[in-house]
């Protein structure tokens, strides 16, 4: 039994990666519907929050059927850190969780992110304040060090833990690999050697056999799928059947694909209005619609619609003229 604050898992958790720009309340409750045990928000900077910014706030907008989540807090000072947490907080999330990971020249640049792994002393301020001005779990995300040379994962974690947060998240990577090279998930594993709190591993985890993979390498409590859940939430679903029985279920049809991508833009409509919540769906019409022929003409025109009626009879019209040319040149074939 995994268990993070109040929240116990019978089989390990697995989780949808915080991800900016994707993991927004449409994407997240399409997630959790698919079997993902805990979801976090996108990253949400802790000044923006605390200057009340309308994207800062809007982006802790959670609602009851996407429970349990967690909402993801960066900065780089203890005290815009620990105002925004006690903003988070009054979110009523179920998780609070510190960003240490970003790596981009924004965020880690100004000292925040994965820039904290340059000032551990300042993480432990942070962390350790954080912990004790809000009421709610506190888990954190981080990267095995800076670079090569600096692998720290093993020390970050058992300052972490010794902070008082409830669960950390690695990803295999330093912050100068940013997302090259492959993920290493020993590293993960000697941090989890060195640590009590249950430690959720990340970092190309793409199928349900890499969820096994991860779990046995790293022998870590949990899994957290970014990018794997592109156009797929049906991993986190498949991720677990296979973990209880071994056995692999089949791949969602074209007809499932294009049911959960409508209901996708149907929801981010719903939370973000016709027009943005249409032109967001952008980047994901690609992911849902893999393999299917001709896809670069269909997402050019998906891009030029924006209402949900334009958007699904195109969808729907495109697949039935694939399907009747592809009839069409069978016959001809065996004519
Ligand atoms: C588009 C994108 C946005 C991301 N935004 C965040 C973020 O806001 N907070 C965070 O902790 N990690 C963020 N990440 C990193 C992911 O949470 C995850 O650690 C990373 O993608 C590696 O996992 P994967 O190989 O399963 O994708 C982001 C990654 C991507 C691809």
């Amino acid at each position: 039994m995994v268990k993070i604050g109040n929240l116990t898992f019978n089989q390990p958790p697995i989780v949808l990666a915080p991800m900016e720009d994707v993991t927004d309340l449409a994407f997240r409750l399409i997630c959790r519907q698919h079997g993902a045990d805990i979801v976090y928000t996108e990253f949400v900077s802790s000044e923006g929050l605390i200057r009340d910014v309308r994207q800062a706030v809007e982006k802790m907008r959670i609602l009851d059927e996407e429970r349990p989540i967690g909402i993801q807090i960066y900065g780089n000072r203890v005290d815009s850190m620990v105002q925004a947490a006690k903003i988070a907080a009054a979110a009523k999330p179920d998780l609070l969780d510190i960003n240490y990971g970003c790596p981009s020249k924004h965020v880690a640049g100004s000292g925040a992110g994965s820039g904290l792994l340059k000032t551990p002393e300042l993480m432990e301020q942070i962390t350790r304040a954080i912990v004790n001005a809000v009421d709610l779990p506190v888990t954190a995300k981080t990267r095995l060090g800076w670079c090569d040379g600096e692998i720290t994962i093993v020390e970050t974690a058992k300052m972490l833990e010794s902070c008082g947060i409830q669960a950390l998240t690695i990803r295999g990577r330093t912050r100068t690999q940013k997302f090259k090279g492959q993920a290493n998930w020993e590293w993960i594993g000697e941090a989890k050697k060195a640590v009590k709190i249950p430690i959720i591993g990340n970092g190309d985890i793409i199928t349900p056999e890499d969820v096994v993979r991860i779990l046995t390498v790293a022998q870590c409590d949990g899994a957290m799928i970014g990018r794997g859940a592109y156009g797929n939430p049906w991993v986190f679903a498949q991720a677990k059947h296979y973990l209880a029985t071994g056995e692999l279920l089949p791949e969602p049809s074209l007809e499932e694909r294009v049911e959960v991508l409508l209901q996708h833009l149907d929801l981010s409509i719903r939370y973000k209005g016709e027009r943005r919540g249409s032109l967001e769906m952008g980047k994901h019409y690609g992911n849902y619609l893999k393999g299917v022929h001709n896809l670069k003409y269909l997402k050019a025109q998906l891009r030029t619609l924006t209402s949900y009626s334009d958007i699904s009879a195109c969808i729907q019209q495109f697949l039935q003229h694939s399907q009747a040319e592809h009839e069409r040149l069978l016959s001809t074939l065996s004519a």
